[in-house]
């Protein structure tokens, strides 16, 4: 299909249609990523997309249902859409190729009207002066996947050939092999549970919310249908949403009451809340202002508190180490597919490369901030291994002044999998109950602890 310079300003909508600003703001989000800002987070997108339009919790929700569904089959969804267009995928036409996944995802892997998803669709190509002549094209490709939507499902047999970016199949192919690469890209079409942490009584909480305590300490919904912050608990902060496997790390660094613990990259501040409600003294670093309010407010609501310092955490004094230091460093995310796919299509291996060198750096600095016999605890949720194992052995040799205490499996509730063959703890989304459906699966972390000898 021939290319046409991208328009900068979005076509209005007409927010009397039910349904429409959810469609638009989906599509919108999903033009952007898939264009030249490759680089931002799919709900930073949608936030943008939405600016300006007051938009119900309802229609936000079903925004982002759409757009997340857009990319977690977007290499399916686009093969059945090249089939289906005389001259193959739009290119270098964003808004156009957006509005068309946008449609199908919702026809394929939505539980929305079919005549809803493609009569809205076509309602935003006529609203847009570059698209008003397309709108037939897209009623009619659209209405095709309705048609032979049993069939395109029939035809989805392969999802690491057919929903991951080559660069990642073939990384994990060579760092977990054939099989295991194939069950990680299945366990990401099942999509994410929501996990909560629980400062305690998790088997109340857990009859309370109809959810599982999963032996691993977190509670699992399975079924969560309303809004979180609508859940018994949330007001009182008996709980904070937090994936199984991100919970690890903490649970590993075993923070004591009376401790001082260093939380070097913290915000959101999942992670600075378990440490606080060990009753350590804890200080929870990050150089983002805007998101050190997302965790000031987390703390508020939870009854928990830390010392907040926003800096970069590499211009940090050394001169007081701390007992204990945690390192959720800056990473790729690709352990975070299952909830959000985006990733896979937005992120490349330069960031990769990229990040390595900064966690290094973070690295370093966190050995010099940890006193003699104290613990470091270095995470990341990123199933590549140059951000996790190859970063500890590197460290390992520049560190003789450090050990890794390897992780047994009675500090995983018996779940010898989870960890690697050095001891390091190595989750994959694929794990837990066979990583199959809502009530298994784990977001992929890595995390090394290691002690400072005396
Ligand atoms: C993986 S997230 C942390 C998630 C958090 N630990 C939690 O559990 O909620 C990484 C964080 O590192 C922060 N960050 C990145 N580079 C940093 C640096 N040089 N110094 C301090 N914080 C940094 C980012 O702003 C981001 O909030």
């Amino acid at each position: 299909m021939a290319s046409t310079p991208n328009r900068s300003t979005p076509p209005p909508f007409d927010p009397s249609v039910p349904g429409l600003a959810a469609r638009h703001v989906a599509r919108e989000a999903v033009a952007t990523l898939l264009g030249p800002a490759r680089g931002l987070a799919l709900e930073d997108a949608l936030a943008q997309a939405a600016r300006g339009g007051r938009l119900e919790p309802g229609e936000a929700a079903l925004a982002r249902a759409i757009a997340t569904a857009s990319f977690r089959r977007l290499g399916f969804i686009q093969a059945a859409l090249a089939a289906r267009l005389r001259d193959g995928l739009p290119e270098n036409r964003p808004h156009l190729l957006a509005l068309l996944v946008t449609g199908a995802a919702q026809i394929l892997d939505l539980a929305v009207a079919d005549h809803a998803a493609v009569d809205l669709s076509v309602r935003l190509a006529k609203a847009d002066p570059q698209l008003q002549h397309l709108a037939p094209l897209v009623n009619a490709v659209l209405r095709r996947i309705v048609r032979e939507r049993d069939a395109i499902r029939a035809e989805e047999t392969d999802p690491l050939a057919h929903n991951t970016p080559d660069w990642l199949a073939r990384r994990w192919r060579a760092a977990y092999g054939e099989a295991a690469a194939r069950a990680i890209a299945a366990a990401h079409l099942e999509g994410a549970a929501v996990d909560l942490t629980l400062a305690r009584d998790p088997e109340i909480w857990a009859e309370r919310l109809g959810g599982v305590h999963l032996d691993l300490g977190s509670v699992r919904l399975v079924e969560a249908r309303e809004a979180v912050a609508d859940l018994p608990g949330y007001a009182e902060g008996a709980w904070w949403v937090q994936d199984a496997a991100a919970a690890l790390p903490v649970r590993l660094l075993a923070p004591e009451a009376g401790e001082r613990v260093a939380d070097l990259c913290a915000a959101p501040g999942g992670k600075t809340a378990q440490i606080a409600a060990a009753g350590a003294a804890v200080t929870a670093i990050d150089r983002s202002a805007a998101r050190l309010e997302r965790l000031g407010r987390n703390l508020e609501r939870l009854g928990l508190t830390a010392e907040v310092v926003t800096t970069d955490a590499l211009a940090l004094p050394e001169d007081t180490p701390f007992d204990a230091v945690l390192l959720d460093a800056p990473c790729s995310a690709t352990g975070t597919l299952r909830r959000h796919p985006d990733v896979a299509w937005t992120k490349s291996e330069t960031d990769v490369f990229r990040l390595v060198g900064l966690q290094r750096r973070l690295l370093d600095k966190a050995a010099r901030l940890t006193r003699p016999g104290g613990r470091l605890v270095y995470c990341t949720c990123s199933l590549e291994p140059e951000e996790g194992s190859g970063q500890i052995a590197d460290f390992l040799n520049r560190h003789p002044d450090f050990e890794r205490i390897a992780i047994t499996p009675d500090r995983v509730a018996g779940h010898a999998e989870l960890i690697d063959p050095s001891g390091d703890l190595r989750t994959l989304p694929s794990h837990l109950a066979g990583g199959t459906g809502r009530t298994g699966g784990l977001d992929g972390f890595f995390a090394s602890l290691l002690r400072r000898k005396d």
